[in-house]
């Protein structure tokens, strides 16, 4: 039997990101995202300007992910959106689109959880991925997040363990903050990094119990490290850059292996997915490489343009959504403290 084609649209505006994309039966036909540069400026993101440049890229956004798709709304299935969690002004400017765009097309609307949206890009169709297999423990480490969770199922997942306070995402834009890099740091501490020596300075892993993480203490150790050498040398920073950043991400990346590994074994799951923004620190990448050979793993390493906040995993979820019958009404609102 041939299956029916379906059209999801996907939107995504929980933080600083203004995404649209569409899916068709697993494949993604466009995938835009709008990055607002204007938090550059200030540090990190600023919620009332994030809301304000959400206003103003939404309709452009979604307007280019259904030309790229060369489809128009009359071929649209349904609609699907972030709900939480994220930003409260950030999340009610889609919300509302997608409800205006649903109630005028007179088509179903679908709800995402942006976290389990995280996770579930993985079974977006990619020739060089498969999908993983149930159950799966996912790690996924963002700006916002960081949590073990055991996945069941598509629609059955339990937090095993999460930061007490800062996210991994935190712990690199924080640091980066400390030595003059640009928000988000990240990806500019994975650069410098290639070009430092992992072992040159020692900073702090947290005692945490149980399979829960925590990043604050790193952050205050890193702080007065650093404050402590500019004394003695005020060209320190400049002076030592990729070390500094390769021996930051090393514990990062470090603190993040010694819970996956305690989980997987308390779980007995050896199926490992990674996602989030941080999934795309190449450290990460190799650690993951390394532990999958030592401990027999079977790992699921996103696509470098589904670990960012996108819209793709928000169609996907929604076409997961849509095929099992799973809608919202119009009362739905935004929960920018929603769980797993
Ligand atoms: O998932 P995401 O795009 O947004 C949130 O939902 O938070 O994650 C953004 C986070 C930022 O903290 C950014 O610094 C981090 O992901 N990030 C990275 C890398 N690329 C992005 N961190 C380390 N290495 C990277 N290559
Ligand atoms: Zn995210």
């Amino acid at each position: 039997m041939k299956t029916k084609k379906t059209y999801i649209l996907g939107i995504e505006s929980s933080c600083d990101d203004t995404a649209a994309a569409v899916i068709s039966n697993s494949v993604i036909l466009s995938d835009i995202v709008a990055s607002q540069s204007i938090h550059e400026l200030y540090g990190g993101v600023v919620p009332e300007l994030a809301s304000r440049e959400h206003q103003k890229l939404i309709l452009p956004v979604v307007k280019k992910a259904l030309e790229k798709a060369k489809i128009n709304t009359s071929n649209l299935s349904a609609i699907a959106f972030t709900n939480g969690p994220g930003l409260i002004g950030s999340l009610m400017v889609g919300t509302s689109f997608a409800k205006s765009m649903s109630l005028a097309l007179k088509i179903p609307l679908i709800s995402v959880n942006h976290m389990k949206a995280h996770i579930l890009a993985h079974f977006i169709e990619d020739p060089e991925n498969s999908n993983p297999s149930f159950p799966f423990l996912a790690l996924t480490i963002s700006g916002g997040h960081t949590q073990i969770v055991k996945v069941n199922s598509y629609f059955e997942m339990h937090e095993l363990g999460k930061t007490l306070d800062d996210a991994a995402g935190e712990a690199f834009d924080k640091s980066g903050k400390v030595i003059g890099l640009k928000y988000p740091a990240g990806p500019e501490i994975d650069k410098l990094s290639k070009k430092g020596d992992p072992n040159k300075f020692k900073f702090t892993k947290p005692k945490v119990s149980g399979l829960n993480f925590s990043f604050s203490g790193l952050k205050t150790n890193f702080l007065n490290f650093i404050n402590k050498q500019v004394r003695i040398n005020e060209d320190f920073v400049k002076d030592n850059l990729y070390d500094i950043c390769a021996s930051l991400q090393h514990v990062i990346v470090d603190i993040l292996m010694d819970k996956l590994i305690k989980a997987s074994k308390e779980t007995g799951i050896n199926t490992i997915v990674i996602c989030g923004g941080v999934s795309a620190n190449s450290e990460i990448r190799k650690m993951l490489k390394v532990n999958s050979e030592k401990h027999n793993w079977k790992v699921h390493i996103p696509k470098l343009s589904y670990t960012t906040d996108n819209a793709a995993m928000i169609a996907m979820t929604g076409q997961l959504k849509f095929e099992n019958n799973i809608f919202s009404d119009y009362e739905t609102s935004t929960n920018p403290r929603l769980k797993i």
